[in-house]
């Protein structure tokens, strides 16, 4: 029987995953390892919560004791890791919290691995979840490949390519067996509103400025959350043991376009006059060492797993708003408190 460490369950794509997990598959055991920082919220898997293959831990990927321990009780066989401080803004404030998590976290569970197999890892995998981030800023031609050099322009992307170069050290070195995957921005249902387009949701609703940096010109490859999850599944299950593939939308769209079509989406859904949210549009200061752009080619997972996107955009984002406009309480409960603190000194 598997027994799948899921790490990060609690945050936006973590959720996606657990339910995906417990769901499809009654016979494993899910076990979410989440420490619950500001991004981690249980309120996102309340649904399952009470399933009998599915257990709830909390704590650090940082903490070896617990980590060896949680393997050793739990008979953890296969990891799927996506515990991570995830967001660029706060790395250009307190890189050093995410050289903790995403590299030293990394290699704690990467080291709780190899303790625990030793080299007998026949049937096992560790999945890391990582971000095509790591491969730097496009201008405007081309797509990042599985085989583009890593080029990390942020903190952030620093520090998760540091946790994908240790992973597949330990594959070379340990000869564990690894599996990757990159991928491009997600949306959907359970984002945490400091990302873009929870962000704007929110503060649409709220009638409150839209802080879009620079001049909006820079473009990302959107994918809703839920067709990554199944990507994870797909390669999880079907995907070639030691190998990486890149997973985006073929999605992509400048921020300010993105903000005038939630907008407008909006505007409809709220009872406004047409252009009435976009006027709400505020240009502030870009941010530091912005990343022009990034734009996924999904050919390997789309070719060899026959993995796709299920959701256009449009309809993915109108789901996305109609989820935040039905989610009130969850929203209200994730955006007092600390994050009124993190708004005011991020937008001052
Ligand atoms: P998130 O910030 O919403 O969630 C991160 C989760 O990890 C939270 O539940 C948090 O409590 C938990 N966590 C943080 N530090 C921890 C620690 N030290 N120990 C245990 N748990 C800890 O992030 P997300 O957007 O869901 O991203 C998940 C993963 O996917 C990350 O590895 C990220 O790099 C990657 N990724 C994200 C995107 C995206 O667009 N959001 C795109 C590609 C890849
Ligand atoms: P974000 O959601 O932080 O994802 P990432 O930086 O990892 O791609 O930002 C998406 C884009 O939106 C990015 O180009 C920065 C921009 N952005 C704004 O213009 N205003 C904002 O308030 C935020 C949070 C992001």
């Amino acid at each position: 029987m598997k027994s799948i460490l899921i790490t990060g369950g609690a945050g936006f794509i973590g959720s996606h995953v657990v339910r995906l997990f417990v769901k499809k598959y009654p016979n494993y055991k899910i076990v979410n390892l989440d420490a619950l920082t500001y991004a981690g919220n249980l309120e996102n898997i309340v649904d399952i919560e009470d399933s009998p293959n599915y257990k709830f831990i909390k704590g650090d990927i940082c903490d070896e004791s617990l980590v060896t321990q949680i393997f050793k009780e739990e008979n953890i066989t296969d990891v799927i890791h996506l515990a991570a401080e995830s967001h660029v803004d706060r790395s250009i404030k307190d890189p050093l919290s995410f050289v903790r998590t995403n590299v030293f976290g990394t290699v704690t569970l990467l080291n709780a691995f190899v303790s625990a197999w030793k080299e007998n890892f026949e049937g096992h995998v560790f999945y890391h979840v990582s971000t095509d981030e790591v491969y730097g800023s496009l201008d405007e031609g081309g797509y990042f490949l599985e085989t583009t050099p890593y080029d990390p322009q942020s903190p952030y992307s620093a520090s998760k390519a540091s946790s994908d170069h240790f992973v597949r050290a330990y594959a070379n070195t340990y000869k564990l067996p690894i599996k990757l995957t990159n991928c491009s921005n997600n949306y959907g249902p359970n984002q945490f509103p400091e990302k873009l387009i929870p962000l704007m949701i929110n503060n649409i609703k709220n009638n409150q400025p839209l802080p879009v940096y620079g001049k909006g010109e820079n473009v990302r490859d959107w994918l809703y959350v839920i067709d990554h999850a199944r990507a994870i599944d797909e390669v999880f299950h079907n995907g070639k043991m030691g190998e990486t593939y890149n997973i985006g939308g073929f999605n992509e769209w400048k921020n300010i376009d993105i903000v005038h079509l939630l907008c407008s989406i909006m505007d409809k859904k709220l009872g406004r006059q047409e252009g009435e949210s976009s006027k709400l549009i505020t240009f502030v200061t870009d941010r530091a060492g912005h990343d022009l752009r990034y734009a996924i080619d999904a050919s390997k997972a789309m070719n060899e797993l026959g993995w796709k996107p299920s959701l256009q955009f449009e309809e993915g984002l109108e789901k996305t708003v109609d989820w935040y406009l039905e989610n009130e309480e969850w929203l209200e409960r994730v955006t007092s408190g600390a994050y009124q603190t993190y708004y005011k000194e991020h937008y001052a």
